[in-house]
């Protein structure tokens, strides 16, 4: 057996994978914990970045770093939607990531490179890609259950369900139920063609590539796995949860996260706090925020909020906020610009997670067993808050945006009623299937063991 692990590790010695990451914080943790896991495998590895969101590469010694200019101007980073910003991408990184590309490839001192793993959302690198005869590999940071509905999308155009019309928001989608029409996974305020657009390119060019690698597991999402793997001619590798292999990484934070968030914690009763935090893109108007901030406060219970700069759309920071609003509240509520969440989540002072529902901080918040508030904003995290609510039912969505009574309900029904009990106890049990899929002969351990070899026997 020992012999044959050598073996194995002796072949794939001098094997390289280049890594390009989205340059968005929620793409970005899962390739840079990805490139770990596989770097612990015995890969090299090299990640390619782009200007706008850099990251810091001395945070990871172990790995290569290659920055390439991407054109884009700080105005347009600040003025345009995520979605714009994807198309933006795709378009202006194609000539210096094909270079950057083809001297890595033709520099004969290095390892030679097994494939490119690029996210999802980079789908103009397939091209690139096919064009280099470099295998691609592709990371969907998102979770499985969205990205079965985003591969409907030519069909939910075709039947009606898109473009969405408000008459239509309540009915069901019969062929991917519990679905209802408004829970599909778009975004409102962007031009929906392009929105189109840049789904059908992800998903299309992941169905080009040589592998999918998910950060989820089998235990959470195996009746959208078996679809895909039916749908889709590619290998599928559900490997997650990545924070959960315990190898030694560094954090890949763009924003600096607040510790004193952490000491308010230790102040905390077991099992009493709200965490309120709503990802790294998602924004809100002034009414919303100050629903968010009165629900919280008519809670009576102690709250953890990050109010990221630029969360409340037109304001810094907590200017909306009514003068001696955190005064009245005596030491209650904590509020911060960014959060060591992973630390939060796992802290025994927690008891809820009122999350925006991205696919990243839905799998932390089940990871370390803590019941959900789902307030999704846009795309995935839609379906996300759905799965959440009613497929795995270990959290509540806030279904009529953000009232201040509908808060106060809500947090009762999660924090007081019997309602609320059930829910942790499933979600203390879906904490241990993620936790057993990381063990040995675990699914995900499985999965990535087929991934390497898989990669290993890529041809470039
Ligand atoms: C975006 C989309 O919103 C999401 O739907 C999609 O699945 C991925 O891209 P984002 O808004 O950043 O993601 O949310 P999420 O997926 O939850 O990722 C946020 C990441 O930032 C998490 O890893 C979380 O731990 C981290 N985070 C968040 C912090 O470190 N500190 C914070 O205060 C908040």
């Amino acid at each position: 057996m020992e012999n044959q692990i050598d073996t194995q590790m002796e072949q794939r010695k001098g094997r390289r994978l280049v890594l390009f990451p989205l340059p968005f914080q929620g793409h970005i943790n899962p390739m840079l914990l990805l490139a770990t896991i596989l770097h612990s495998k015995g890969f090299s590895i090299t990640i390619i970045h782009t200007n706008f969101n850099s990251l810091n590469p001395s945070n990871f010694p172990n790995f290569t770093f290659h920055s390439i200019p991407d054109g884009i101007l700080e105005s347009e980073a600040s003025s345009k939607d995520v979605i714009a910003l994807a198309k933006l991408l795709n378009t202006k990184c194609v000539e210096p990531f094909r270079d950057c590309m083809v001297k890595l490839l033709s520099d004969v001192s290095e390892e030679p490179i097994s494939c490119l793993i690029s996210d999802a959302f980079f789908y103009f690198t397939q091209a690139v890609a096919d064009s280099l005869r470099l295998p691609r590999v592709v990371l969907r940071t998102g979770g499985l259950s969205s990205f079965v509905v985003f591969a409907a999308f030519p069909l939910l155009r075709e039947r009606g369900y898109l473009p969405i019309h408000d008459s239509q928001l309540e009915e069901p989608v019969a062929e991917l139920p519990p679905l209802k029409v408004k829970d599909l996974p778009v975004m409102d305020n962007v031009d929906p063609d392009l929105f189109n657009e840049i789904v059908d390119g992800m998903v299309n060019e992941s169905k080009a590539s040589s592998g999918i690698i998910w950060n989820s597991f089998e235990e959470l999402e195996q009746s959208e796995l078996d679809t895909l793997r039916q749908e889709f001619p590619n290998p599928i590798f559900p490997i997650g949860p990545f924070h959960k292999y315990y190898l030694a990484s560094s954090s890949s934070s763009l924003l600096a996260q607040d510790q004193s968030s952490i000491s308010w914690l230790d102040k905390q009763a077991p099992k009493s706090v709200i965490y309120a935090s709503f990802g790294s893109l998602a924004a809100l108007s002034e009414a919303q925020f100050l629903e968010i901030a009165w629900g919280l406060a008519n809670s009576n219970q102690p709250f953890l909020w990050v109010v990221r700069s630029g969360l409340v759309r037109g304001s810094e920071w907590l200017e909306p906020l009514p003068s001696g609003f955190l005064e009245t509240l005596n030491g209650r509520a904590h509020i911060i610009k960014w959060a060591p969440q992973l630390e939060v989540l796992a802290h025994p002072a927690v008891a809820a997670f009122w999350t925006h529902s991205g696919w990243n901080s839905t799998l932390e918040s089940i990871c370390e067993g803590v019941p959900m508030i789902c307030m999704p904003c846009f795309t995935d995290q839609k379906v996300n808050a759905k799965y959440v609510s009613q497929v795995w039912k270990v959290g509540l969505q806030l279904e009529n945006g953000s009232d201040r009574l509908e808060i106060e309900r809500c947090i009762r029904r999660l924090m007081v009623e019997k309602e609320g009990e059930e829910i942790r106890d499933r979600i203390s049990k879906l904490k241990d299937k993620a936790k057993f899929c990381l063990q040995q002969g675990g699914s995900s351990l499985q999965n990535l063991d087929s991934l390497v070899s898989h990669i290993s026997k890529l041809e470039s």
